[in-house]
């Protein structure tokens, strides 16, 4: 018995880890045969891959032993089964969309709106390759596969750094900003986060996802460039998750704008995105250079430049704090006043 335990004590430590490697791994797999079959990968410094790899890792043992977290996310996670066989049913089409894209020498494609909303420019793109763009009903409801291969399985580990800074409870009156299918809603109600949620986003078929997935929140089609006019100082709270690099300069300095207008003076805003320039250590953004052209982010070299904390200030939105989570960055803002 005595030597048996000599052998438990660890293997207790590395079976943890091995199942947390095999489910990176899985991802990771996913990635490699799905979408980067279809992505030329010259001049990509593959060890990026072996950095995400341990960065996701990383993630997932840090969150996943804090109590409480590893149920939270496995029932929240749960939701995407229902919308995996959608995503594996187009694997192909998508596949072949992005070779054609290629083989005739396409940034984009064009996008074709189905109602007379006034979209932006910028947004009419199919973006990450998405059958039209933003605004086709499949890829929003198979978007939270699509992000979880590009991420390792840290999709919704990513958004738990935003989820942390929710105080619990039901008394908050809180915004998404470009919410899209408001994944992590889901994830934040299960977490003891009940509070009255707004989310808007320009986009009706990623708004049709959240409420088919059954957020609960009034969900409101609207340009993040100009929120109502009534919403003045009306929020206790802004989340805006994984917008800006899909931006505009122009367009990220008018959001920044709207959002601190809605927000209560004191209130917060939980600001996640990608890591920037700044942030780079040599090769790790490698990819990202890739990125822009392979994935139609026209935008996003722009954004990783961006001078987040000076943009917020010229709004009287101070950081508090700043914290990396893997791919992603958080940054915990208070408007002044
Ligand atoms: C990468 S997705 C992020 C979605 C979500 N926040 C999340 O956590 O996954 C970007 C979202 O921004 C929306 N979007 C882009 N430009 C917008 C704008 N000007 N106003 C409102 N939503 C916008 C898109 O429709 C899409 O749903």
């Amino acid at each position: 018995m005595a030597q048996l335990g000599q052998f438990s004590a660890p293997l207790a430590e590395v079976l943890p880890r091995l199942r947390t490697a095999g489910r990176v791994g899985l991802h990771a797999s996913g990635l490699m045969t799905g979408w980067a079959s279809a992505l030329p990968l010259d001049g990509v410094d593959l060890s990026f891959f072996k950095k995400s790899f341990t960065g996701a890792m990383d993630l997932h043992e840090r969150v996943l032993a804090e109590p409480g977290k590893r149920e939270a996310l496995a029932r929240a996670e749960r939701e995407d089964l229902f919308t995996l066989p959608l995503f594996l049913g187009a694997i192909l089409s998508d596949i072949g969309r992005v070779r054609y894209k290629q083989r005739n020498g396409l940034q984009a494609l064009p996008v074709e709106p189905e109602d007379s909303f006034p979209y932006p420019d910028y947004y009419l793109t199919d973006f990450h390759n998405q059958a039209n763009g933003g605004l086709s009903l499949r890829a929003a409801l198979t978007y939270e596969w699509q992000i979880r291969f590009l991420f390792m399985g840290a999709n919704r580990l990513m958004r738990q750094g935003v989820i942390d800074e929710i105080p619990e409870g039901s008394h908050l009156d809180i915004l998404d900003v470009a919410c899209g299918p408001a994944t992590w809603m889901g994830q934040a109600w299960l977490q003891n986060r009940r509070h009255r949620y707004t989310g808007i986003d320009l986009s009706p078929a990623y708004l049709e996802a959240a409420r088919l997935l059954r957020r609960k929140a009034t969900l409101l089609q609207m340009n993040a460039e100009q929120l109502l006019p009534e919403w003045t100082e009306r929020f206790d709270l802004l989340t805006c998750i994984w917008l800006f690099h899909e931006l505009p300069l122009p367009a990220i300095e008018r959001v920044t704008a709207e959002m601190a207008r809605v927000l209560e003076p004191g209130g917060t805003l939980l600001f996640m995105d990608a890591i920037q320039q700044a942030e780079e250590t040599p090769g790790e953004l490698g990819p990202f250079e890739h990125f822009e052209a392979y994935f139609n982010e026209p935008y996003f070299q722009d954004y990783t430049r961006l001078e987040l904390p000076e943009l917020f200030a010229r709004h009287g939105l101070r950081v508090v704090k700043t914290e990396r989570w893997y791919m992603s960055k958080l940054l915990v803002l208070r408007k002044e006043g």
